[in-house]
């Protein structure tokens, strides 16, 4: 699970050598393709200027006093870098990182094995740490604060309780949802930090690193197209680049350049806002079949076959950022920008104008 590497090492990885053929299962893929190309350092890592110049103090201080870094926890949407900027710190420090998530820990012996398998400064880093179960989160708060584990052996009158010292550890959370963690929890971490969406050149930067390391041909232009169209997403640019170098390859001679981009992510049915059909969908649902909302996530998440955590945790934010949705006690209302967006003359008047 170490994911300690030089940044030379990515030249090395060969995805078509590793994925012959046979597609492998998509996630498993993005995966992979993913752990290629995260960058490994605070240089190679671009955007989030502020939150890595913090942390670069952080760091610098935690190696003058010769002990491991604070708890740390970092939350925003999906897709902005939380567990590569844990990598970069893994390697800043000098120490391996263990990498989990918390709907892996659903047993105490989960959570356990793995704080027993620390070593002293290591950094433990688990994602989505707003879905840890009671029972998890009890056998961490001590671990967190006092580095022990108290463990129970035996049965009603003869129970035993064992304190186990742990190494001190740095524990660093990531979630989607930092209101959704309990109030211990989050007390427990001494920085917290939030990612934020990432600006049209920054993201320019990103699909540029990443052409270089697959050694594709972009142009500035064709860059910034596909930035432009990426949901301020480092994942979702990713994803795209990979989408319009197959297309340019096909049917051009394999360069990306402006058009060539825009014409790609017109046939993948990404929009100028960069909206897939199901943020169309989702929009469109809460305009046609509810009047514009309020609606519950719930009652949408069913029209639309829809898991509501996906709509919720990888839809929702772009879209609330974009000032496409408004989220209301009632349940989400689409915004006159999405009206406009897709066609509608006004939030009274539903008719396409398409
Ligand atoms: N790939 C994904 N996120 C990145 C980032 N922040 N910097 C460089 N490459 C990335």
């Amino acid at each position: 699970m170490s994911i300690i590497a030089d940044d030379n090492d990515y030249k090395k990885v060969d995805i078509n050598a590793k994925n012959p053929v046979i597609k492998p299962e998509a996630a498993e893929y993005d995966r992979n393709f993913e752990n290629s190309i995260r960058p490994k350092s605070f240089d190679t890592y671009i955007g989030q200027s502020a939150l890595k110049e913090a942390l670069k103090i952080t760091i610098e201080a935690a190696k003058k006093r010769e002990k491991p870094l604070d708890h740390l926890l970092f939350y925003g949407p999906p897709g902005l870098g939380k567990t590569t900027l844990a990598g970069v710190i893994a390697e800043q420090m000098g120490v391996e990182i263990k990498i989990t998530s918390a709907p892996a820990l659903e047993r105490p012996r989960d959570i356990i094995g793995i704080l027993m398998s620390l070593k002293g400064g290591e950094i433990l880093f688990i994602d989505e740490i707003h879905r840890l179960n009671k029972v998890a989160e009890e056998i961490l708060y001590p671990a967190m604060e006092d580095f022990y584990l108290d463990m129970t052996t035996g049965k009603s009158q003869t129970v035993k309780t064992l304190r186990i010292p742990l190494p001190k550890f740095t524990l660093i959370g990531a979630t989607t949802k930092a209101g959704e963690l309990s109030g211990p929890l989050r007390d427990r971490f001494g920085i917290i930090h939030r990612l934020e969406f990432y600006t049209e050149e920054e993201l320019s930067q990103v699909i540029k690193r990443t052409a270089g390391i697959l050694e594709v041909e972009i142009t500035d232009d064709g860059a910034r197209a596909i930035a432009r169209r990426s949901r301020g997403t480092p994942r979702i640019a990713n994803r795209l680049i990979k989408r319009v170098s197959d297309y340019a390859l096909v049917k051009f001679d394999g360069t990306i350049n402006e058009k060539i981009a825009n014409l790609a992510l017109d046939v993948l049915s990404i929009d100028e806002y960069g909206l897939d059909s199901t943020d169309r969908g989702l929009l469109t649902a809460i305009i046609e079949k509810y009047d514009g909302g309020p609606v519950g996530i719930e009652t949408l998440a069913a029209a639309l076959g829809e898991d509501s955590r996906t709509l919720e945790d990888v839809c929702e934010p772009f879209l609330l950022q974009a000032g496409l949705l408004q989220r209301t006690p009632r349940g989400r209302k689409a915004t006159p920008a999405a009206y406009r967006h897709l066609g509608y003359r006004n939030s009274t008047e539903q008719q396409n104008l398409f």
